[in-house]
């Protein structure tokens, strides 16, 4: 028996956003002032590196104000950078660190120690900077920040953290940097840019930023999470009964792979556009969701980077849609806040779903009528709260750690009360 939800629903800033908008603020000349919901355990991360870099950042409800150091003015810390369990800190403050006159060593906790580093410090190396990793290529991360050198780079994986890591060396470097990816990856860092007086140029899969320029202080509004969005948006595509307006979520193409393939499925959801000029480059829409029966869905492995994240609960949606499923191509799930692609068989299987993991591929069957069991969430947010929407589908469903949605969406459980 599930319950319907109804209402409207404002969401926590965009966490892939806010990252980028505080890193970059605190490199512009003078203060920057931000609006938007900052919510989660992974932006304190953020915050937390950045003030250990001598940036003074403050806060009320609506607004973050940082106090930017200009460019090549980070200090070194006093103590090591704790990214926690946040990969978009860690790797973007690399590639910053790498650029400043200043040495650092950034480390996270269990989950972020075991995810791959070399992909980031590779590049970075080539442009000049001294980087040390960890056995096996891991964090903790030594980083002495030097006069960097301009590079293209032909990245391997279509990553945005890889991306951005190394545009953001490249703005404290000499010359142009080029950063070419195999599919398109999320473009937070490149639109976001001219706000600060940066302005990449782009041509298909290649992106280049001048080094050596300056940037100025800005005013952006973080548009909503739509990673955040997908929950409910699955959620109320599930529950009979449903009709749910999720308000302000970021329609950025590469990150709306979600809504594109929930449609494919039968699901009815409209994108409503918010103009509003503050958001800058980053497109806005309301959702309206209703529910709606579904059908199973095919997902290519070129879609995938443009709904990573959002994965677990396509999965938990095609559980319940008639006929059988296949998301092709999801090698880099292995290498998140957990092995997501076991994890999230693993969640659908202990509920009475029928799932496997076929290679690098998920195949779900579906309708299965879910029922109660323990999820083993791996501390990873994004399985702990696909085993919550699966909760509102299904009684008795139990998480092994439901505190680790503090990393993303500590909000939720307010915003689950309010709704249902
Ligand atoms: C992110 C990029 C993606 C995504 C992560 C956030 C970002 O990672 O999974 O949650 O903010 O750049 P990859 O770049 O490793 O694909």
């Amino acid at each position: 028996m599930s319950r319907r939800l109804r209402g409207a629903l404002s969401l926590p800033g965009d966490k892939s956003i806010l990252h980028r908008a505080l890193i970059l603020a605190a490199m512009a000349q003078g203060d920057s002032v931000l609006e938007g919901r900052l919510e989660g355990e992974d932006l304190r991360s953020t915050w937390r590196c950045l003030q250990g870099l001598g940036v003074g950042i403050s806060s009320d409800a609506k607004r973050i104000a940082v106090k930017g150091r200009g460019w090549r003015g980070l200090k070194s810390p006093l103590r090591i950078l704790d990214a926690g369990n946040s990969g978009t800190t860690l790797r973007l403050l690399m590639g910053v660190i790498a650029g400043n006159p200043m040495k650092a060593t950034l480390t996270g906790d269990s989950s972020l120690c075991r995810r791959p580093m070399g992909r980031v410090a590779e590049p970075l190396r080539r442009m000049g900077a001294a980087i040390e990793l960890s056995h096996g290529e891991v964090a903790p991360v030594r980083v002495a920040g030097c006069a960097l050198k301009g590079i293209s780079f032909t990245s391997p994986i279509p990553s945005a953290q890889v991306k951005s890591a190394v545009l953001l060396a490249g703005l404290l470097a000499s010359g142009e940097t080029t950063v070419t990816e195999p599919a398109p990856s999320r473009d937070h860092t490149e639109r976001m840019l001219p706000l600060f007086g940066i302005h990449p140029k782009r041509e298909g899969l290649r992106v280049s930023v001048p080094g050596g320029l300056r940037l100025g202080r800005a005013r952006l509004r973080v548009p909503g999470d739509v990673s955040s969005a997908a929950f409910w948006a699955v959620a109320a595509t599930l529950a009979p009964g449903s009709e749910l307006r999720l308000l302000g979520a970021g329609a950025n193409p590469f990150r709306t792979g979600f809504l594109d393939v929930l449609e494919r499925m039968g699901a009815r959801i409209e994108r409503i556009p918010v103009r509003d000029e503050g958001y800058g480059m980053e497109p806005v829409a309301d959702l309206l969701v209703r529910s709606s029966s579904l059908h199973a869905a095919q997902v290519a492995a070129d879609e995938v980077p443009g709904l990573i994240d959002e994965v677990p609960v396509l999965a938990l949606a095609a559980s319940q849609a008639e006929g059988v499923s296949r998301f092709r191509g999801l090698s880099e799930l292995r290498l998140k806040e957990s092995d997501r692609l076991e994890a999230v068989a693993g969640l659908l299987t202990s509920l009475g779903g029928e799932a496997q993991v076929l290679g690098d591929d998920l195949v779900v069957k579906g309708p299965r009528r879910l029922q109660g069991g323990r999820v083993l969430t791996q501390g990873d947010h994004r399985i702990a709260l696909t085993a919550l929407v699966a909760g509102l589908l299904s009684p008795g469903v139990e998480l092994d750690d439901a505190d680790c949605v503090r990393l993303s969406y500590p909000s939720f459980y307010d915003d689950l009360k309010r709704l249902c």
